[in-house]
């Protein structure tokens, strides 16, 4: 239902049970919006979207066109979980984009952080245009729009894109199934649908993703340290306990070199920023007190096992004076 409104008097999901029953009402609702209609969905791998894809399929199945657009800034894994969860166990009518290319060249030796931010948001609207284009009979658009957004577009905090900023040829009608809801109770309608746990209760990430932890003229060299550091860490905090608890954490690579020495001969090499924090909505964060042990444990793995670095250092600033994220 387009423009549909949380009703005043509707209960938080908090039960397996309760979502249950969202989930019946909402296929049964899109079902009734879409009929036998093609709808497109950006399937990002965040929670929403994966989400909406979800209960989408359950409700239409073929009819839902997901599409996945790899814009090269993703975490390490991310593009095979998505075809692995959607395409292998879900058997989703997913088209799988490989566009790294497209987007490094066009940032190649771009340094403005807002600059950046602008080539990846209008980059991303035209691969999933020109795929939308490629596809026959949609008339429909899903998004992964939430309650909190249309709140916040409401009381002008932050714009809500409309059909994803597209172009007026591809007029599509909006699908929203998970638009009257909180953010926890998307995630407790996820688990109902059977989306992996690492996947409904991932830290929040940037939609320029790593291209802004790459800080200055991105480089696939610098980039692939900034991949792999981060796996380095969410690895680590998986298995330590702290994924859960800590809000948001992630490497940053900045772009200076420094003076090292491996195996008796000098290196020339980058540091690795550890950024964790904690917040409650993103406005202010501490810094999280990570164990000398561990933090000495990254370093010595990060070190090793990543290409072009020979330091590793922790930001221990809290928002403010810093923001989160570096650009
Ligand atoms: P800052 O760096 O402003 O970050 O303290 C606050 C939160 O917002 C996320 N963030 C973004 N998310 N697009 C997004 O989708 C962006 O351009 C962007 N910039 C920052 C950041 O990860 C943190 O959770």
């Amino acid at each position: 239902m387009q423009n549909e409104r949380r009703p005043e008097n509707m209960e938080r999901i908090v039960t397996e049970q309760q979502a249950q029953a969202f989930i019946d009402s909402e296929i049964a609702k899109v079902r009734d919006q879409v009929g036998d209609k093609k709808v497109l969905l950006a399937l990002s791998g965040g929670v929403d979207s994966s989400v909406v894809a979800a209960l989408l399929i359950k409700a239409i199945g073929q009819n839902l066109v997901c599409v996945h657009v790899n814009h090269g800034l993703l975490r390490k894994g991310e593009p095979e979980q998505v075809i692995k969860v959607f395409r292998d166990e879900m058997n989703a009518n997913l088209v799988y984009v490989d566009a790294t290319d497209r987007f490094l060249d066009k940032l190649a030796g771009v340094t403005d952080p807002e600059e950046k931010r602008h080539i990846i948001g209008s980059e991303f609207i035209e691969v999933f245009a020109d795929e939308a284009r490629k596809q026959d009979g949609i008339e429909f658009l899903a998004q992964g729009t939430i309650w909190p957004d249309i709140l916040e577009s409401e009381t002008g905090i932050k714009a809500h894109h409309n059909a994803g900023g597209l172009p007026e040829d591809l007029n599509f009608e909006l699908v929203e199934p998970v638009r009257i809801l909180f953010k926890d109770e998307v995630r407790i309608v996820g688990e109902a649908l059977g989306l992996p746990s690492g996947m409904v209760n991932r830290q929040p990430f940037p939609g320029p993703g790593l291209g802004v932890r790459c800080p200055g003229a991105i480089t696939r060299e610098r980039l692939e340290a900034v991949r792999e550091s981060d796996a380095i860490l969410r690895e680590e905090f998986d298995k330590n306990g702290l994924a859960g608890k800590v809000w948001q954490y992630f490497t940053v690579v900045p772009d200076f070199k420094s003076t090292g020495v491996t195996d008796g001969k000098r290196t020339f090499d980058w540091p690795v920023i550890i950024r964790a924090v904690n917040t409650k909505d993103a406005m202010t964060a501490t810094v999280e007190n990570i164990p000398y042990e561990l933090m000495m444990h990254l370093t010595q793995r990060i070190t090793s096992e990543v290409p072009g670095v020979n330091r590793v250092l922790y930001d221990f600033t809290p928002k403010p004076s810093a923001t989160i994220e570096y650009e």
